[in-house]
């Protein structure tokens, strides 16, 4: 089964074109959470006749927090494999990585400039560590206005994020608004975030919200010993097999409920009640729904992951695709702003 098909329309808005753009970090192997909550809505959207998608992996950013090169092209091939195995069309759209346009930096240096220092210093993504400035590198102060140049250089219309990303989005309007302001005219045009309240938070193996950095994640791409040891370390209570159980408070059920049919979910929530049925159960079922409802995804992430170089191909190729965008840009803002000779 397609895992979209079943899947409501998050998005309603009416333009008769749009241009939805948005970039993953490369911070490493994506899980069911990304899965559920970055890749599959975005996918959906691009699958809009409508709708045409520039969807990057943001390696630049990662470099303020991650040294590492060999684990940098990791990283950027598992995100690669996972949108790949997750569905995305990569002939209707243009699918890249961000360094493969140097373009951006350029931007980003002009965006900068109409950055007022306070607007970047108030930044979550900043402020949050800022009480330890020693260990903060400008590239992380730096990091929205990076974003609002990687929105601005494709002329996006729609930038589908998680709620974290909000006030960057509010930064890029600012930015895009400022820089028109100075040179008289609409050089870049104002993106509509779009915030996924809708999707909820899928929860890790111990009830917290599944992300890599608390070491509670579902692997969904990952080998089938893997996967399941993972599943069968969710964290339950201590009820015994034969007594009856509450559906409504178990990270098992909460699971399974994002990816099973509303039938089998009232099954299980039956067989909570009912007792006789123990936890080892549930983890069981819901690794066989796991299994079964993304199997296609699996298969294609093992085939991708396997090929770098072909995933390399794709990602240039889809560089060349973006190219002319970023340049037609960039070169209205050269010029409005007085950079370059006569041409
Ligand atoms: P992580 O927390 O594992 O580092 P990221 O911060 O890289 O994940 O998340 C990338 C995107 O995936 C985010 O914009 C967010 O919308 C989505 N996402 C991450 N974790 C979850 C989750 N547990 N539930 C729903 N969506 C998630
Ligand atoms: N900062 C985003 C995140 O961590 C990733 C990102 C970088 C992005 N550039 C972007 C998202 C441009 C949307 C548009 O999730």
């Amino acid at each position: 089964m397609n895992i979209l098909s079943s899947r409501q329309h998050y998005y309603e808005y009416k333009t008769p074109m749009a241009r939805i753009l948005t970039g993953i970090q490369s911070s490493g192997e994506q899980h069911l959470g990304n899965l559920l909550g970055a890749l599959a809505p975005a996918i959906e959207l691009s699958q809009r006749p409508n709708n045409e998608s520039f969807f990057f992996i943001a390696d630049l950013h990662s470099l303020t927090s991650l040294r590492d090169g060999e684990q940098r092209k990791q990283n950027t091939h598992a995100a690669a494999a996972a949108w790949l195995a997750a569905g995305f069309d990569v002939e209707k759209n243009v699918f890249y990585r961000q360094s493969d346009l140097p373009e951006v930096n350029e931007l980003t240096w002009y965006l900068g400039c109409f950055a007022p220092f306070p607007m970047l210093a108030n930044a979550h993504s900043f402020k949050d560590k800022s009480d330890r400035l020693s260990n903060v590198n400008a590239g992380l102060f730096y990091y929205p206005v990076l974003m609002a140049a990687d929105i601005l250089l494709y002329d996006a219309d729609f930038v589908p994020v998680g709620k974290d990303q909000k006030q960057h989005l509010e930064i890029t309007r600012d930015l895009a608004g400022a820089l028109n302001n100075a040179c008289q005219q609409e050089l870049l045009k104002l993106p509509e975030p779009l915030i996924r309240d809708e999707v909820k938070t899928v929860p890790g193996t111990d009830g917290q919200k599944m992300s890599k950095s608390y070491g509670n994640i579902i692997n969904i791409f990952g080998p089938a010993k893997q996967l399941k040891k993972q599943v069968m370390s969710i964290i339950t209570d201590s009820t015994a097999l034969e007594d009856s159980k509450d559906p409504d408070n178990c990270n098992v059920v909460t699971l399974y409920k994002l990816v099973a049919s509303p039938e089998e979910v009232a099954e299980m929530e039956d067989n909570y009640r009912k007792g006789g049925y123990g936890y080892g159960h549930a983890k069981k079922e819901l690794l066989r729904v796991l299994t079964t409802r993304f199997a296609e995804e699996r298969d294609r992430y093992a085939y991708w992951i396997n090929r770098p170089k072909e995933m390399e191909d794709i990602l240039r190729a889809g560089a060349e695709k973006a190219r002319p965008h970023a340049e037609n840009v960039l070169n209205r803002v050269r010029e409005a702003l007085g950079f370059g000779g006569m041409r």
